[in-house]
């Protein structure tokens, strides 16, 4: 996963936004997103159409409803009590403005209705706007997986959660949702549904 350091152009509110499933039609606006954000090996057309049918997976788009477009998605696994976030990323030119965030604050909404305990993912170590978006949000970074981007050799930094079900945690989510309420002038239809 590439660092993304973009200045943001396009503001939205939750009213031009919506959250929703993520559908097979979806597939050629999040090619162009994947191939901006994940350089030369990012995940093919087939891998998503794969995680779509994934009984595991669990894939959302954030729509720009003004245009009908797709601007940012989601992806995690749920298995037991943990849940693996597997992809997430935004088109550049909305990027700077919480869409990232309430796409990992609907995936911790989602997250704690299945009772999950534990949220992970990968994030390459020179991708610092990714990794201070998952700190903001309770990530610690557990450790180092060395070599695991098969493009540079880069190595990925494992981040968790605490468990999501703790007061302290529901707390976090809390505080950091009435924000994201107020910057966007409230939460969009879909968000954590
Ligand atoms: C990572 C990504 C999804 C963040 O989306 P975004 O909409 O730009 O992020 P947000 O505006 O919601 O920012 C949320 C927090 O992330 C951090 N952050 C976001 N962009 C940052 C930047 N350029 N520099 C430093 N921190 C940044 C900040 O902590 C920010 O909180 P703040 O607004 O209180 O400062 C986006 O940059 C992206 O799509 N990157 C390319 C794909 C990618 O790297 N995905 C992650 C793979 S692990």
């Amino acid at each position: 996963m590439l660092s993304s350091s973009e200045p943001s152009q396009i503001k939205l509110q939750a009213a031009n936004l919506e959250i929703r499933r993520l559908r097979a039609q979806d597939v050629p606006d999040i090619m162009e997103i994947e191939s901006v954000s994940f350089g030369r090996h990012h995940w093919s057309e087939e891998s998503f159409y794969n995680e779509m049918n994934n009984q595991v997976g669990r894939y959302y788009a954030l729509i720009h409803t003004d245009i009908n477009k797709l601007v940012g998605y989601l992806g995690f696994w749920l298995i037991a009590d943990e849940s693996h976030i597997t992809t997430v990323a935004v088109k550049p030119e909305y990027r700077g403005n919480a869409l990232g965030e309430l796409l990992i604050g609907h995936c911790l909404d989602r997250c704690a209705q299945h009772t999950i305990h534990w949220v992970t993912l990968e994030v390459r170590v020179s991708n610092y706007s990714a990794q201070n978006l998952y700190y903001k949000y309770g990530f610690a970074s557990m450790g180092i997986r060395p070599k695991y981007y098969q493009d540079n050799q880069e190595d990925a930094l494992i981040m968790t959660t605490p468990n999501i079900s703790s007061a302290e945690y529901r707390q976090l989510c809390k505080d950091l949702k009435q924000k994201l309420d107020k910057r966007l002038n409230g939460l969009p239809k879909g968000y954590g549904t």
